[in-house]
């Protein structure tokens, strides 16, 4: 495997596939985190003189219009990407709009140097997602090196993101400078962590948390659990949670993770209490209470002031952290205080020399929305490919590189 800062791509076509599924209302680009992540790789390849061929995917076309006939690929379209990266990197940038077709192959091979090609939406064929060795080969001729920057969708088999290497020699295909951080940075808190190491681990479900709980067991010292998903444990150890979230197939399976922590030696926290509501809405009547003595028709939708108090100390005392999921229902103002305190707390642990990674969809909102996140130490692009990072899987798009 080749390292890309050592690679020249002087007179060289790099295909690089990035993860510009970003979120996309009415055209307008609303959070460009990913785009601004593939930036230096891209610029690097521009800098040394090389050309650039950037394929991803965007959104779900052929799920989604199969279940909604009124929707059409065009709602699936990459081109709002176009004119906005264009600025960013202030270079006019080409499209191609179908990924594999004769069109998208004669711009790709007459790019001169410092010329940068998009090509429309991957998935917009079904072959991507089955992983199809002559679509893969097919896209594998629009550049002379494959370079994967999509950490975003590098848990996925897919033709563009593991499938296509096979068809590069080792020293012509590399992670791309996104990538290679993401891996050090999530290689930091598993594997060359300082203790103590908190896993703050919340949202809405335990279902989606219960494999990087177990992987974590084996490496935190603590692990805070907040969101909806604290509540399956609260009743499964008995309390009273009123209407709040709970996965009720899920109670054994609750219990049997702090049975686990215990014999580890792990700390897990609960929040000891709640903001409550009486309803799921931004004008919900509020009150507080213990998180397993909620009453009768309200439900939990924050971490309360105790709980708060709580997280914070444990959060201050460590010296690696990894956030994935919020404390509460954070898009409503009256739920953000929870989520908000644990942003700052981990901000401030960070200043204090900890090292911490902020990732998952969710959670990386609220650090933005609290305009935290250039205040942790890294904020990771992947939702799923993070979490399944930290589950202990080798990822597909990680693994048709290295191996
Ligand atoms: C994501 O946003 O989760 C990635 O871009 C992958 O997309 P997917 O979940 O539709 O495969
Ligand atoms: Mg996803």
């Amino acid at each position: 495997m080749k390292k890309f800062s050592d690679h020249n791509f002087e007179n060289q076509r790099a295909l690089i596939r990035v993860d510009f599924n970003v979120p996309i209302k009415n055209g307008t680009i609303t959070d460009d985190t990913r785009i601004r992540g593939a930036l230096p790789t891209i610029k690097k390849v521009l800098d040394d003189g090389g050309s650039v061929v950037l394929m991803s995917h965007w959104g779900r076309p052929l799920k989604d219009i199969e279940k909604k006939p009124n929707l059409t690929l065009a709602d699936f379209s990459l081109k709002p990407v176009v004119s906005y990266l264009s600025k960013l990197l202030n270079t006019e940038v080409q499209f191609a709009e179908d990924c594999i077709s004769e069109d998208a192959m004669q711009k790709a091979a007459n790019l001169k140097p410092g010329q940068v090609l998009l090509l429309e939406n991957l998935r917009y064929y079904k072959q991507e997602e089955k992983g199809d060795k002559d679509f893969s080969e097919k896209l594998s001729k629009m550049g002379d090196v494959y370079v994967n920057d999509a950490f975003g969708t590098a848990h996925r088999a897919h033709a563009s993101t593991a499938v296509i290497a096979q068809f590069f020699p080792g020293d012509k295909k590399m992670f791309g400078l996104l990538m290679e951080g993401e891996i050090i940075a999530a290689e930091e808190v598993l594997h060359n962590n300082k203790k103590p190491f908190t896993a703050i681990i919340g949202g809405a479900k335990v279902s989606d948390k219960i494999l990087i709980i177990e992987n974590l067991l084996d490496k935190a010292t603590d692990i805070i659990i907040g969101g909806g998903m604290a509540y399956t444990f609260f009743k499964a150890e008995g309390g009273q949670i009123g209407n709040s979230l709970c996965e009720d197939d899920r109670l054994d399976m609750a219990l049997s993770l702090l049975k686990k922590a215990e014999e580890k030696g792990v700390s897990i926290h609960l929040p000891s209490d709640s903001i409550i509501a009486d309803k799921f809405a931004a004008d919900a009547a509020t009150s507080s209470a213990l998180s397993n003595e909620v009453p009768a028709g309200w439900m939990g939708l924050d971490i309360g002031q105790m709980a708060i108090a709580q997280f914070k100390k444990v959060i201050c005392e460590s010296k690696t952290i990894l956030w994935n999921g919020p404390m509460g229902v954070f898009e409503m103002d009256k739920f953000q205080h929870g989520t908000k305190a644990i942003a700052e707390a981990v901000v401030e642990a960070t200043s204090n020399g900890a090292f911490s990674l902020v990732g998952g969809g969710d959670s990386v909102a609220a650090v933005n929305k609290f305009n935290l996140a250039d205040q942790v130490s890294y904020v990771s692009t992947g939702g799923g490919a993070m979490l399944e990072y930290f589950e202990g899987k080798e990822l597909p798009g990680i693994a048709a590189i290295k191996n």
